[in-house]
């Protein structure tokens, strides 16, 4: 079989990450090799985001950029595919005139199809056709990344609860889990191959399996627990209201699991998550956060915020600043409202002046930014685990040209999904291990607004 290029341009989640590396799986078995270089591409896929309209934006631009490449190249296939494509379908026919394949969130599978089709016939493709449940044929093993340490493993899909703000439930169909053997498998696969730490993907993995009846996530973490070899489980993410008891156990009694979670808050006003058809309160949040603390003392909590949902005045946006200084959270993501397609939210009348918006986004930046530092400077002079990942970006070996040359500094993450870089030559013999998929000790040294500096810590 003549070997063919695939270049694919992610935007969007982490579950888009996996759904390249998925697209990448199934053209493997018609040829198609992925590459780095756009220009000796002879298929460009686009795997887009809706999230906000500026995500939708850089979809179209990327599009948009690739009318010379077709003019010039005829034989180049050009495929549009994740939540943009289920969003726009064939409407993005007309408006792209050189796509040829426009393919929605549940066509990955059928993928190597279309491409087929289009080589063979030169003809254009829509497919956004959305089932109910999941199937094992829609996934194949995948390869390890973003780094050969760590992988990404979707473990549902789809979204049932329809967040008034969100296109998510639009874009990605109802809610449905993959069988708990399905996933297993995956992972024992991916640990065979080197992986150490999973990370488990779903818009609300806290309800998996409850509609089919299967294992309960809980139950699902413990199995995943169980598996040899494995040192590290995260999942991401987690809708507060269905924050379980059990589920809190489990960051108490699984060694694998690390302490973190990712518990999106949103908003601290009662008024506003009312609005946003959350399904919790303010204290309900914060009765979570401290009974999570309860079992698990040192978890990390990160979250969520949206400023300028429609209606959000002076006291809502208080109440939000007032519920991030009472969590304390380890990092935040903070996102300026944005109207969406078929999101309910996007009806409501009272819009949030753009201005307003922006200087409330640097309103909550900066406020997070003293929470992020006090907790980074928690942590100097402690010892901590970091799972190495690889060669640190600040590496001088890697700039200097060195090749081959293990690195000197290294990069991995402490159980808090904190970034280390840490000086990589060994205390005792005083020479340099690879080091990449290892746990190591390291001291931390200094605290950065990013990251966390330190030293590999002496054995004891
Ligand atoms: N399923 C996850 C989050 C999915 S989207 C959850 O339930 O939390 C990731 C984040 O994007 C959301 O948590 C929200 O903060 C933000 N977001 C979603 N829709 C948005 C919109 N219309 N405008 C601005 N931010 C939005
Ligand atoms: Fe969107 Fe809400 Fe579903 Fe998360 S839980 S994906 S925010 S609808
Ligand atoms: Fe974006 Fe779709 Fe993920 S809209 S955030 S790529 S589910």
């Amino acid at each position: 079989m003549q070997s063919k290029h695939v270049f694919i341009y992610t935007i969007g989640c982490q579950m888009n990450v996996y759904d390249s590396q998925q697209m990448t799986a199934f053209l493997a078995s018609d040829g198609y090799t992925p590459t780095e270089d756009i220009d000796t591409a002879d298929l460009i896929i686009a795997n887009t985001c809706t999230i906000r309209a500026k995500a939708e934006q850089k979809a179209f631009s990327f599009l948009g950029r690739l009318a010379t490449a077709k003019a010039r190249r005829p034989g180049l296939i050009i495929a549009i595919g994740g939540c943009v494509a289920q969003q726009e379908g064939e409407r993005i026919l007309r408006r792209v005139p050189h796509v040829d394949i426009v393919f929605g969130t549940h066509a990955v599978s059928r993928l190597p199809d279309m491409v087929r089709q289009v080589a063979q016939r030169r003809c254009r493709i829509v497919d956004t056709t959305q089932v109910e449940g999941i199937d094992a044929h829609e996934f194949l093993p995948t390869i390890a990344t973003p780094s050969p340490v760590s992988a990404f493993v979707t473990i549902m899909r789809g979204c049932d609860n329809y967040c008034t703000y969100c296109v998510v439930p639009h874009v990605r169909g109802r809610e449905a889990s993959r069988s708990a053997s399905e996933i297993i498998s995956e992972i024992e696969g991916l640990v065979a191959g080197g992986v150490r730490e999973v990370t488990l993907l779903g818009q609300n993995v806290n309800s998996y399996g409850e509609k089919e009846g299967i294992s309960d996530f809980p139950e699902l973490l413990a199995q995943i627990n169980a598996i040899d070899g494995l040192t590290r489980i995260r999942f991401t993410t987690s809708h507060p209201k269905d924050l379980s008891e059990p589920l809190m156990c489990a960051f108490r009694d699984l060694s694998k699991l690390c302490d973190h979670i990712h518990l999106p808050v949103q908003s601290g006003s009662d008024t506003i998550l009312k609005g946003m058809n959350r399904q919790y309160t303010r204290s309900v949040y914060l009765d979570r956060v401290a009974q999570l603390r309860t079992y698990c003392p040192t978890i990390a909590i990160t979250s969520d915020i949206i400023v300028g949902f429609p209606g959000e005045d002076e006291a809502d946006f208080q109440a939000t600043q007032s519920l991030i200084d009472a969590v304390g959270f380890d990092g935040l993501f903070v996102f300026m409202y944005s109207d969406r397609p078929n999101a309910a939210a996007t009806r409501l009348p009272e819009k949030v002046a753009e201005t307003v918006k922006r200087d409330r986004l640097q309103q909550v930046l900066s406020q997070q930014e003293a929470h992020t530092r006090r907790r980074h400077r928690a942590l100097v002079g402690q010892t901590v685990t970091v799972l190495v990942e690889g060669r640190s970006k600040q590496d001088h070996a890697a700039s200097g040209g060195v090749g081959a040359r293990l690195p000197v500094q290294w990069m991995g993450r402490t159980d808090g999904n904190k970034i280390v870089n840490f000086a990589g030559v060994d205390e005792g013999s005083g020479e340099r291990r690879n080091l990449t998929g290892s746990t190591v000790d390291v001291i931390i040294k200094k605290a950065l607004a990013h990251s966390l500096w330190g030293e590999i810590a002496p054995r004891r």
